[in-house]
């Protein structure tokens, strides 16, 4: 599995693969703002065809206030089904929190996820290593509430 720095012409792969993993979907207008901001931050895991298994969608945080230390924030990350359990979310996870830590001097990162989400929450907490900051009530549009997690960058 190659993974690499997303390029325009991944945006499509992208959102397919978001389509197909997660309720949260974005217009493509929004893909193409991190990837064109943020180049360094968004990643891809490809098969041998080329062909996107996975992706990380993430930025710096904007609405940082003056004398707030920098921060990088997880839009949005999926993995294809079938190719699940192979340690390629990690992988995608740790590249972008290095070039967070390397480019922009983010000082932690941040991310939402589902209350339910057994997967990502393994993820994040038990692998990564990131705890929960705050519980955000009806976060989703389905009224579910989220965890808004933090890990620090060293
Ligand atoms: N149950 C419990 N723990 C899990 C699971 C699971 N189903 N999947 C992953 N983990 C944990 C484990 O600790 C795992 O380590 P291990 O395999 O050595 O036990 C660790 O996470 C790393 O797993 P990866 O193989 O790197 O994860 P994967 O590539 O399978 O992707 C992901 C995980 C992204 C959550 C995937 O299940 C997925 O695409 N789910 C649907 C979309 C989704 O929920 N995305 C996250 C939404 S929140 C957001 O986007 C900010």
């Amino acid at each position: 599995m190659n993974i690499r720095p997303a390029h325009v012409e991944d945006l499509a792969g992208m959102q397919a693969c978001n389509l197909q993993n997660l309720p949260e979907n974005y217009t493509m207008k929004y893909y193409l703002y991190h990837a064109l901001t943020w180049p360094s931050l968004s990643y891809v895991a490809e098969d041998a065809k080329g062909r996107v298994v996975g992706y990380i969608l993430a930025k710096m945080d904007e609405d940082a206030e003056e004398g707030d230390e920098p921060h990088g924030h997880v839009t949005s990350i999926s993995v294809l089904r079938s190719y699940r359990r192979l340690g390629i979310a990690k992988k995608l996870m740790v590249q972008s929190q290095e070039s967070m830590a390397a480019i922009y001097k983010a000082a932690y990162v941040s991310l939402h996820v589902r209350k339910s989400n057994r997967a990502a929450l393994g993820l994040y907490r038990d692998t990564l290593g990131f705890s929960v900051h705050d519980i955000e009530k009806k976060y989703y549009a389905d009224g579910e509430d989220a965890y808004a997690m933090r890990l620090a960058l060293k």
